[in-house]
């Protein structure tokens, strides 16, 4: 699968949707009917993603009034340190999987992250703002997503996944200033592969398990999606007020983008 499929998929869906086919509605890519898993297709996915990437610069200069800079600014300083990520814990799960192609995949998807963080730091430093080192919400989701195995870091990742592709996609569709809106909108087609290819990976881990066991880590994974969405806002409010983007209308965002990811990873 390439970018190009996953935008075409996005956009055949979004016509059933009756949406507009400009707007980027990431979860559309999520291919409900397909459980099947190929490291090898998402390898080949990868590689292509890098090849096509091109680099980002701005201007000295970016055209975001001082009303939503400010607390667009702290956003972004947060998601950048979340972004920023060796990725070691993933890479080391990774191993135990013994399938190169899906080590390699890793590999590249840690390195896409790592991308966005250089944009984001860009956007910021082009605001006159300064990256943080460290922040209590990266702390706290690092320490979440160690607690167990692969499986269980996955679905924390997922969490941030979804959170990030909404905000993302809110900044898309908000910044009037041309450039910026474009790179978010280069971030959130990333996201949307991170959310498929870890969707698909995990759809196929599950299945071995029986339903009832399914349906207990969707109540379990729904409850910490939850909690994570209502501290997420709550704490970028300012942000999302900024952008004219209700916190009720983000939430139905996060919800139906969950929902579908949770229907693809667990076939409930
Ligand atoms: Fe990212
Ligand atoms: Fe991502």
């Amino acid at each position: 699968m390439t970018s190009q499929q996953l935008i075409e998929n996005e956009n055949k869906e979004t016509e059933q949707d009756s949406l507009t086919s400009q707007t980027i509605d990431s979860e559309v890519a999520l291919d409900t009917g397909n459980n099947s898993f190929s490291s090898a297709s998402w390898l080949a996915y990868f590689q292509t993603n890098k090849m096509a990437r091109v680099d980002i610069h701005f201007p000295g200069e970016i055209a975001v009034p001082q009303a939503v800079r400010t607390p667009l600014l702290k956003s972004l300083q947060r998601f950048q340190i979340g972004e920023t990520g060796e990725g070691k814990h993933l890479k080391k799960y990774a191993s135990t999987i013994n399938d190169s192609a899906y080590e390699e995949c890793i590999d590249l998807f840690i390195k896409e992250e790592q991308f966005h963080a250089r944009v984001l730091a860009q956007m910021i430093q082009t605001m006159d703002g300064n990256l943080l080192s460290w922040h209590w919400s990266e702390f706290a989701f690092v320490i979440l997503r160690r607690m167990l195995g692969l499986k269980t870091e996955i679905f924390i990742l997922l969490i941030a996944e979804i959170i990030g592709k909404c905000f993302y996609k809110v900044c898309s569709d908000n910044l009037e200033d041309r450039l910026l809106s474009a790179a978010f909108s280069l971030i959130v087609l990333d996201e949307i592969g991170h959310l498929e290819f870890h969707c698909s990976f995990m759809s196929k881990q599950m299945l071995q398990f029986p339903l009832w066991v399914r349906r207990a880590v969707n109540f379990c994974w729904s409850a910490l999606f939850f909690a994570a969405c209502t501290v997420f806002i709550a704490d970028h409010r300012g942000t999302l007020k900024a952008l004219n983007v209700s916190p009720q209308a983000f939430l139905e965002d996060c919800i139906k983008t969950f929902q579908r990811a949770a229907v693809r990873t667990l076939s409930i």
